[in-house]
Protein backbone atom coordinates (compact mmCIF):
# COMPACT_ATOMS: atom_id res chain seq x y z
CA UNK A 1 0.00 0.00 0.00
CA UNK A 2 1.32 3.43 -0.98
CA UNK A 3 0.32 6.56 1.54
CA UNK A 4 -2.19 7.92 -1.05
CA UNK A 5 -3.76 4.93 -1.86
CA UNK A 6 -8.05 5.25 -2.02
CA UNK A 7 -7.72 8.92 -1.60
CA UNK A 8 -9.07 11.41 -4.10
CA UNK A 9 -6.72 14.37 -4.28
CA UNK A 10 -7.28 17.70 -6.18
CA UNK A 11 -4.19 20.04 -6.63
CA UNK A 12 -4.98 23.21 -8.36
CA UNK A 13 -2.89 25.04 -11.34
CA UNK A 14 -1.67 21.46 -12.03
CA UNK A 15 -1.07 22.36 -15.56
CA UNK A 16 2.40 22.71 -15.44
CA UNK A 17 5.32 23.59 -13.13
CA UNK A 18 5.20 22.98 -9.66
CA UNK A 19 1.53 21.61 -9.61
CA UNK A 20 2.09 19.25 -11.82
CA UNK A 21 4.65 18.03 -9.99
CA UNK A 22 2.79 17.32 -7.12
CA UNK A 23 0.19 15.83 -9.57
CA UNK A 24 2.27 13.29 -10.91
CA UNK A 25 4.04 12.23 -7.17
CA UNK A 26 0.63 11.72 -5.30
CA UNK A 27 -0.49 9.54 -9.04
CA UNK A 28 2.99 7.81 -8.27
CA UNK A 29 1.72 6.65 -4.59
CA UNK A 30 -1.58 5.76 -5.47
CA UNK A 31 -4.00 8.59 -5.13
CA UNK A 32 -6.57 9.79 -7.69
CA UNK A 33 -5.58 12.96 -8.62
CA UNK A 34 -8.06 15.99 -10.42
CA UNK A 35 -5.69 18.05 -12.03
CA UNK A 36 -7.87 21.65 -11.84
CA UNK A 37 -6.22 24.62 -13.84
CA UNK A 38 -7.64 27.10 -16.17
CA UNK A 39 -5.19 26.13 -19.03
CA UNK A 40 -7.27 23.24 -20.39
CA UNK A 41 -4.21 21.86 -23.17
CA UNK A 42 -1.79 21.53 -20.09
CA UNK A 43 -4.34 20.44 -17.54
CA UNK A 44 -5.87 17.58 -20.48
CA UNK A 45 -1.73 16.72 -20.97
CA UNK A 46 -0.81 16.00 -17.40
CA UNK A 47 -4.13 13.95 -16.83
CA UNK A 48 -3.32 11.85 -19.70
CA UNK A 49 0.67 11.53 -18.76
CA UNK A 50 -0.42 10.06 -15.48
CA UNK A 51 -2.83 7.43 -17.01
CA UNK A 52 -0.30 6.52 -19.19
CA UNK A 53 1.98 5.79 -16.80
CA UNK A 54 -0.67 4.16 -15.06
CA UNK A 55 -1.80 5.96 -12.30
CA UNK A 56 -5.29 7.41 -12.21
CA UNK A 57 -6.20 11.77 -13.06
CA UNK A 58 -8.90 13.27 -14.34
CA UNK A 59 -8.71 17.37 -15.58
CA UNK A 60 -11.17 19.77 -14.80
CA UNK A 61 -11.26 23.16 -15.98
CA UNK A 62 -12.00 25.49 -12.88
CA UNK A 63 -11.07 29.50 -11.89
CA UNK A 64 -9.55 29.36 -8.35
CA UNK A 65 -10.98 32.45 -8.08
CA UNK A 66 -14.83 31.51 -8.95
CA UNK A 67 -16.97 30.26 -6.87
CA UNK A 68 -19.44 28.58 -9.42
CA UNK A 69 -16.31 27.33 -11.10
CA UNK A 70 -14.79 25.64 -7.77
CA UNK A 71 -18.76 24.61 -6.68
CA UNK A 72 -18.84 22.65 -9.55
CA UNK A 73 -15.55 21.11 -9.66
CA UNK A 74 -16.63 19.80 -6.37
CA UNK A 75 -20.15 18.33 -7.11
CA UNK A 76 -17.97 16.75 -10.70
CA UNK A 77 -15.50 14.98 -8.28
CA UNK A 78 -17.81 13.73 -5.98
CA UNK A 79 -20.18 12.34 -9.32
CA UNK A 80 -17.15 10.33 -10.04
CA UNK A 81 -15.39 9.53 -6.87
CA UNK A 82 -17.94 9.50 -4.13
CA UNK A 83 -15.50 12.93 -2.19
CA UNK A 84 -12.54 14.28 -1.40
CA UNK A 85 -9.56 13.22 0.83
CA UNK A 86 -7.21 16.41 -0.14
CA UNK A 87 -6.80 19.25 -1.49
CA UNK A 88 -3.30 21.17 -2.76
CA UNK A 89 -4.23 25.21 -3.15
CA UNK A 90 -1.28 25.63 -6.01
CA UNK A 91 -2.65 27.87 -8.31
CA UNK A 92 -1.62 31.53 -8.50
CA UNK A 93 -1.20 34.63 -11.23
CA UNK A 94 2.97 34.16 -11.17
CA UNK A 95 4.90 33.49 -14.63
CA UNK A 96 3.21 36.22 -16.42
CA UNK A 97 2.13 38.60 -13.55
CA UNK A 98 2.94 42.47 -14.19
CA UNK A 99 5.19 44.16 -12.84
CA UNK A 100 4.07 46.92 -10.89
CA UNK A 101 4.19 48.87 -7.20
CA UNK A 102 1.34 48.25 -4.64
CA UNK A 103 1.27 52.02 -4.51
CA UNK A 104 1.06 52.52 -8.60
CA UNK A 105 -0.69 48.88 -9.57
CA UNK A 106 -3.77 49.25 -12.03
CA UNK A 107 -6.84 48.61 -8.87
CA UNK A 108 -8.56 46.46 -11.27
CA UNK A 109 -5.64 44.35 -12.03
CA UNK A 110 -4.35 44.08 -8.60
CA UNK A 111 -8.03 42.76 -7.10
CA UNK A 112 -8.24 40.18 -9.70
CA UNK A 113 -4.56 39.42 -8.93
CA UNK A 114 -5.48 38.99 -5.01
CA UNK A 115 -8.90 37.14 -5.94
CA UNK A 116 -7.03 34.46 -7.61
CA UNK A 117 -3.44 34.17 -5.24
CA UNK A 118 -4.94 34.91 -2.04
CA UNK A 119 -8.90 34.25 -2.42
CA UNK A 120 -8.88 31.10 -4.56
CA UNK A 121 -7.67 29.54 -1.36
CA UNK A 122 -10.42 29.67 0.26
CA UNK A 123 -12.83 30.34 -2.54
CA UNK A 124 -11.57 26.35 -2.87
CA UNK A 125 -11.56 25.52 0.55
CA UNK A 126 -14.93 26.81 1.42
CA UNK A 127 -16.47 24.74 -2.14
CA UNK A 128 -14.26 21.29 -0.80
CA UNK A 129 -13.77 21.25 2.40
CA UNK A 130 -17.63 19.51 3.05
CA UNK A 131 -16.23 16.50 0.99
CA UNK A 132 -13.50 16.32 3.24
CA UNK A 133 -15.68 16.25 6.43
CA UNK A 134 -18.00 13.70 4.93
CA UNK A 135 -14.91 11.50 4.40
CA UNK A 136 -14.16 12.15 8.24
CA UNK A 137 -11.22 14.50 7.66
CA UNK A 138 -8.24 15.53 5.37
CA UNK A 139 -5.72 17.57 4.84
CA UNK A 140 -4.82 20.78 2.81
CA UNK A 141 -1.92 22.29 1.23
CA UNK A 142 -1.93 26.18 0.36
CA UNK A 143 1.13 27.23 -1.72
CA UNK A 144 2.81 30.21 0.04
CA UNK A 145 6.24 31.62 -0.79
CA UNK A 146 9.52 32.91 0.80
CA UNK A 147 7.95 36.08 -0.68
CA UNK A 148 5.88 36.41 1.98
CA UNK A 149 8.77 37.22 4.41
CA UNK A 150 10.51 39.68 1.55
CA UNK A 151 10.03 42.63 -0.27
CA UNK A 152 7.66 41.35 -3.11
CA UNK A 153 4.94 43.77 -3.68
CA UNK A 154 1.69 42.51 -3.95
CA UNK A 155 2.41 39.14 -5.00
CA UNK A 156 4.46 38.74 -1.65
CA UNK A 157 0.76 40.37 0.08
CA UNK A 158 -0.70 37.82 -1.59
CA UNK A 159 1.55 35.14 0.21
CA UNK A 160 0.98 36.95 3.55
CA UNK A 161 -2.43 36.26 3.39
CA UNK A 162 -2.05 32.62 2.10
CA UNK A 163 0.11 32.28 5.37
CA UNK A 164 -2.47 34.01 7.27
CA UNK A 165 -5.45 32.08 5.94
CA UNK A 166 -3.12 28.60 6.52
CA UNK A 167 -3.74 29.83 10.43
CA UNK A 168 -7.29 30.39 10.85
CA UNK A 169 -8.29 27.87 8.66
CA UNK A 170 -6.56 25.14 10.98
CA UNK A 171 -8.78 26.41 13.68
CA UNK A 172 -11.77 26.46 11.79
CA UNK A 173 -11.54 23.22 9.67
CA UNK A 174 -9.49 21.46 12.74
CA UNK A 175 -12.15 20.07 14.17
CA UNK A 176 -13.91 18.48 11.67
CA UNK A 177 -10.31 16.46 11.27
CA UNK A 178 -8.92 18.25 8.35
CA UNK A 179 -5.81 20.12 9.22
CA UNK A 180 -4.28 22.90 7.06
CA UNK A 181 -0.61 23.65 6.20
CA UNK A 182 1.13 25.68 4.02
CA UNK A 183 4.71 25.00 2.00
CA UNK A 184 7.00 28.22 1.01
CA UNK A 185 8.79 27.61 -1.32
CA UNK A 186 11.81 29.86 -2.53
CA UNK A 187 12.84 30.21 -6.07
CA UNK A 188 12.17 26.75 -7.68
CA UNK A 189 13.23 26.43 -11.53
CA UNK A 190 9.85 26.32 -13.69
CA UNK A 191 9.34 27.89 -16.84
CA UNK A 192 7.26 30.56 -14.93
CA UNK A 193 10.18 31.61 -13.09
CA UNK A 194 12.25 31.57 -15.80
CA UNK A 195 9.78 33.84 -17.97
CA UNK A 196 9.66 35.92 -14.74
CA UNK A 197 13.21 36.19 -13.24
CA UNK A 198 15.34 35.51 -16.10
CA UNK A 199 18.93 35.97 -15.05
CA UNK A 200 18.02 37.88 -11.61
CA UNK A 201 17.32 33.64 -10.80
CA UNK A 202 21.27 34.00 -10.71
CA UNK A 203 21.46 36.62 -8.32
CA UNK A 204 19.20 35.12 -6.14
CA UNK A 205 20.79 31.92 -5.85
CA UNK A 206 24.01 33.64 -4.44
CA UNK A 207 21.96 34.42 -1.29
CA UNK A 208 20.87 31.04 -0.53
CA UNK A 209 22.05 28.64 1.91
CA UNK A 210 22.60 25.96 -0.54
CA UNK A 211 23.53 27.44 -3.61
CA UNK A 212 21.30 26.34 -6.02
CA UNK A 213 18.05 26.93 -7.53
CA UNK A 214 15.12 24.66 -6.17
CA UNK A 215 14.09 22.00 -8.60
CA UNK A 216 9.95 20.96 -8.23
CA UNK A 217 10.84 18.05 -7.12
CA UNK A 218 12.49 19.52 -4.18
CA UNK A 219 9.04 20.21 -3.29
CA UNK A 220 7.55 17.36 -3.58
CA UNK A 221 8.72 15.48 -0.50
CA UNK A 222 7.01 18.65 2.04
CA UNK A 223 3.87 18.36 0.12
CA UNK A 224 3.25 15.00 0.38
CA UNK A 225 4.58 14.80 4.25
CA UNK A 226 1.78 17.46 5.13
CA UNK A 227 -0.93 15.40 2.73
CA UNK A 228 -0.18 12.13 4.33
CA UNK A 229 -1.07 10.70 7.85
CA UNK A 230 2.93 11.27 8.30
CA UNK A 231 1.61 14.43 9.98
CA UNK A 232 -1.36 13.80 11.45
CA UNK A 233 -0.88 16.42 14.19
CA UNK A 234 0.51 18.94 12.62
CA UNK A 235 -1.47 21.93 11.12
CA UNK A 236 -1.79 26.10 10.78
CA UNK A 237 2.34 25.30 10.04
CA UNK A 238 4.13 26.95 7.15
CA UNK A 239 7.01 25.51 5.92
CA UNK A 240 9.67 27.17 3.89
CA UNK A 241 11.44 24.47 1.21
CA UNK A 242 14.11 27.35 -0.03
CA UNK A 243 17.47 26.10 0.17
CA UNK A 244 18.17 28.35 3.22
CA UNK A 245 17.26 31.44 1.76
CA UNK A 246 15.10 32.36 5.10
CA UNK A 247 14.99 32.20 8.11
CA UNK A 248 12.38 33.11 11.28
CA UNK A 249 13.31 33.37 15.11
N1 LIG B 1 8.41 28.81 -9.08
C1 LIG B 1 8.81 29.46 -7.99
O1 LIG B 1 9.96 29.92 -7.88
C2 LIG B 1 7.86 29.65 -6.84
C3 LIG B 1 8.38 30.05 -5.60
C4 LIG B 1 7.51 30.22 -4.54
C5 LIG B 1 6.18 29.97 -4.70
N2 LIG B 1 5.69 29.59 -5.92
C6 LIG B 1 4.27 29.34 -6.04
O2 LIG B 1 4.09 28.01 -6.49
C7 LIG B 1 2.92 27.92 -7.31
C8 LIG B 1 3.26 27.33 -8.66
O3 LIG B 1 4.34 28.03 -9.22
P1 LIG B 1 4.88 27.65 -10.68
O4 LIG B 1 6.23 28.22 -10.81
O5 LIG B 1 4.64 26.21 -10.93
O6 LIG B 1 3.87 28.57 -11.55
P2 LIG B 1 3.11 28.32 -12.93
O7 LIG B 1 2.74 29.67 -13.44
O8 LIG B 1 3.92 27.40 -13.78
O9 LIG B 1 1.80 27.52 -12.48
C9 LIG B 1 0.66 28.16 -12.03
C10 LIG B 1 -0.54 27.42 -12.57
O10 LIG B 1 -1.72 28.05 -12.05
C11 LIG B 1 -2.68 28.12 -13.08
N3 LIG B 1 -3.63 29.19 -12.81
C12 LIG B 1 -3.43 30.53 -12.85
N4 LIG B 1 -4.56 31.19 -12.56
C13 LIG B 1 -5.50 30.24 -12.30
C14 LIG B 1 -6.87 30.29 -11.92
N5 LIG B 1 -7.51 31.46 -11.75
N6 LIG B 1 -7.54 29.12 -11.73
C15 LIG B 1 -6.90 27.93 -11.91
N7 LIG B 1 -5.61 27.82 -12.27
C16 LIG B 1 -4.92 28.96 -12.46
C17 LIG B 1 -1.87 28.36 -14.35
O11 LIG B 1 -2.61 28.03 -15.52
C18 LIG B 1 -0.67 27.45 -14.11
O12 LIG B 1 -0.91 26.15 -14.59
C19 LIG B 1 2.33 29.34 -7.33
O13 LIG B 1 1.41 29.46 -6.26
C20 LIG B 1 3.54 30.21 -7.05
O14 LIG B 1 3.17 31.46 -6.50
C21 LIG B 1 6.51 29.42 -6.99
Amino acid sequence: MSRFTGKVVVVTGAAQGIGEAYAKALASEGATVVVADLNVDGGERVAKEIEAGGGSALFVRCDVSSHDSATALAATVEAAYGGIDALVNNAAIYGDMQFDLLISVDWDYYRKFMSVNMDGALVMTRALYPSMQKRGGGSIVNQSSTAAYLYSGFYGLAKVGINGLTQQLAHELGGMGIRVNAIAPGPTDTEATRTQAGDAAKDLVKGLALKRMGQVDDMVGACLFLLSDDSSWITGQILAVDGGQTFRL
